[in-house]
């Protein structure tokens, strides 16, 4: 008889056991860095199990996190490591386990959740759509030297480790809530220390930038994990700090934002190709979800939506829309339905709009239906091209 419980201690190599069948073994330094996590998510009852009878063979992890959309934090369940055993593939455990770890997500108060799709459908399925990407590029070490001296020269940068984790979140949050950013997470102060704890990670601090990378597995180049800066001026000195090793590697690969400074501030981008990997994203209460991020301030904005999500039946139903003033509400309405140009919207639909993607598209991909003023309203209220600058 097949249930689903958390995992423990006792459980820890069937649940390796499983991840070596999905994603390969966890092996050398990466296993001892991840090791504690893995005792820690135990501890905080975040893995959930699939069980038959004894037998783990399934799970699925959630992870506490915040997303910036628009100047607010919005409280996210990102999901990750979700394995089922290669003989119990293909029988609809993967799509009850996504929408166990969808309540788990809404239990413990949050109100999105996201996640990297190893493969899409079983989470479309579960309600997740394609929010916005993690994207890539790479620069000649040389042109980013270039961005160096001048008045670059008088930002103040210091090296920082573990024990500058709570200065760098703050920098990082102070950063991304000013500039109205859709998409990057924060993952808190420990998770930030125990990133600052890795000794091939080289970091750096500004009063409003930071900046980390290391060495490509193979030496030939660095990478830099994530960059962000409040000025042109810090940008410019990160950048200038990681292209100062071009003697020793010609080539830097970034994690960047699609419209990160850095292409504007290079005199040359115009070879700059972006490789993008999605990631999705599923609106858990919908209420909550609208309260707590923020909206353009110019944007005044009113949609009658009628939302059809039977695994979250807290979002379903006719809604007011009201945007104005940088904040925004969902107020119930049952009469939304009898109103002309009322958007319907699927649990798939309702995150797409959430994240950004044109109305217009999500009209002629089937995942909305409506028109006229209420689509030009969620158009303008919700534009944006979100990316995050973690993997997980
Ligand atoms: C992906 C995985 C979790 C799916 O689990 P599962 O129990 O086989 O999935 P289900 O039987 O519940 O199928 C759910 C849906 O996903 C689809 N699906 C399952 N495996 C798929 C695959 N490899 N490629 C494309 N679609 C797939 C099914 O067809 C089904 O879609 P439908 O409802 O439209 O028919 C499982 O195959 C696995 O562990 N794979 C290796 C690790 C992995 O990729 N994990 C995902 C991490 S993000």
């Amino acid at each position: 008889v097949v249930e689903i419980r958390f995992v423990g201690p006792a459980d820890r190599d069937a649940l390796l056991e499983l991840r070596a069948r999905a994603f390969g073994p966890l092996g050398g330094k990466l296993r001892e860095r991840v090791l504690p996590l893995v005792e820690r998510d135990f501890a905080e009852q975040r893995v959930l199990g699939v069980y038959d009878g004894a037998r783990l063979i399934a799970s699925g992890r959630f992870l506490p996190m915040e997303q910036w959309w628009h100047g607010g934090a919005v409280p996210t369940g990102g999901v990750a490591s979700v394995y089922v055993a290669p003989d119990e593939r293909g029988k609809g455990i993967g799509a009850r386990l996504a929408a166990a770890l969808i309540e788990l997500v809404g239990a413990r108060g949050r109100p999105l959740s996201a996640l990297y799709p190893a493969t899409v459908p079983v989470y479309r399925r579960a309600g997740y759509e394609h929010g916005g990407a993690e994207y890539w590029t790479t620069f000649r070490t040389e042109a980013l030297r270039g961005l160096g001296g001048g008045p670059a020269g008088d930002v103040k940068i210091r090296q920082v480790g573990p024990d500058d984790a709570a200065e760098v979140v703050a920098v990082l949050r102070a950063v991304h809530a000013a500039a109205g950013d859709c998409g990057p997470l924060d993952r808190g102060e420990p998770f930030v220390r125990w990133t600052l704890d890795d000794p091939d990670l080289f970091a750096y601090l500004a009063d409003d930038g930071f900046i980390a990378y290391h060495w490509s597995d193979d030496l030939s180049e660095l990478v830099v994990e994530r960059a962000i800066a409040g000025s042109a001026e810090t940008a410019r000195a990160l950048w200038a700090l990681v292209g100062s090793g071009s003697s020793t590697a010609e080539t830097v690969r970034a994690r960047v934002a699609p419209y990160d400074p850095l292409l504007w501030l290079l005199r040359d981008h115009s070879g700059a190709r972006l490789y993008r990997s999605s990631w999705m994203l599923r609106v858990v209460d919908a209420q909550a979800a609208i309260a707590l991020r923020g909206f353009p301030a110019a944007v005044s904005a009113e949609a009658s939506l009628i939302v059809d999500d039977p695994l979250c039946p807290g979002n379903a139903g006719g809604w007011r829309l009201v945007v104005a003033g940088g904040s925004g509400r969902l107020e119930r309405d049952a009469a939304a339905a009898g109103r002309s140009g009322a958007v319907r919207l699927t649990a798939r639909g309702l995150a797409a709009v959430y994240a950004g993607v044109p109305p217009a598209t999500l009209g002629r991909a089937g995942l909305i239906d409506g028109g006229g003023d209420d689509i030009a309203a969620l158009a303008a209220a919700f534009a944006a091209n979100p990316y995050m600058l973690d993997d997980f």
